[in-house]
């Protein structure tokens, strides 16, 4: 019964698989663009965006919409999501790391926090298998530490927090969700 159910799975899989481009995408983009947020099996998450939340200071927290407010302004530089506003205000891995999940915190700043850097990938829409261009987290600041960004629950929204590679820390009561980042031009 499982093997059968396996097969079933294994064969969806199979037909969800759009084709990836063979080239190499460019970690400028400079044409604006708002971020979806996807995993399909959450769908207090799937198809959302990645929202801005003015903070004070400067700063720009993220959360999963309908929280914050909707940005189609964002251009990647050099890898990092940025506002191109005076100060530029850039995506970073830093602050309220949490043991519990071994978490940490990605927010928007004009300071110089280690910057969230990604590379620009192929992918396949989960829904409708287009292929999509997708950000993949490459490095935090100069740690070439890989992982993954995901939201968590945060005052009933959800908050965007990295993980590194490999990392087993899990807090049941405040769930962790890995995610995919989806770019979506204005
Ligand atoms: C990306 O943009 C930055 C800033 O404009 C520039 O210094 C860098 O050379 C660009 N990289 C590529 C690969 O075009
Ligand atoms: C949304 O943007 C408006 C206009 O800039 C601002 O007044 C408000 O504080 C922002 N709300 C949040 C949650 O960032
Ligand atoms: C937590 O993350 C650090 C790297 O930031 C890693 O060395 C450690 O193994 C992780 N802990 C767990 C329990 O995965
Ligand atoms: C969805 O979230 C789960 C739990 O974090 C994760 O195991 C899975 O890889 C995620 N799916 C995608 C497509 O990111």
């Amino acid at each position: 019964m499982y093997k059968a159910l396996a097969l079933v799975l294994a064969s969806a899989v199979s037909v969800m698989a759009c084709t990836i481009p063979g080239d190499v995408l460019s970690n400028n983009i400079t044409e604006s663009f708002s971020l979806q947020v996807q995993n399909a099996s959450f769908p207090d998450i799937h198809n959302h965006y990645l929202n801005i939340w003015d903070w004070g200071g400067g700063d720009q927290h993220l959360f999963v919409s309908p929280a914050g407010n909707f940005t189609s302004a964002l251009t990647l530089v050099d890898g990092v999501i940025t506002l191109p506003w005076d100060p530029p205000r850039r995506a970073v891995v830093n602050g309220e790391y949490e043991v519990k999940d071994n978490t940490t915190k990605i927010f928007m700043t004009e300071r110089g926090d280690p910057r969230a850097v990604f590379d620009v990938v192929y992918g396949c829409n989960p829904d409708t298998d287009a292929v999509q261009v997708q950000l993949a987290f490459k490095s935090k600041g100069d740690e070439n530490a890989g992982g993954n960004v995901g939201v968590r629950p945060f005052n009933g929204n959800f908050d965007f927090r990295w993980t590194p590679a490999g990392n087993t820390a899990y807090d049941p009561e405040r769930p962790w969700t890995k995610v995919t980042l989806a770019v979506v031009y204005s």
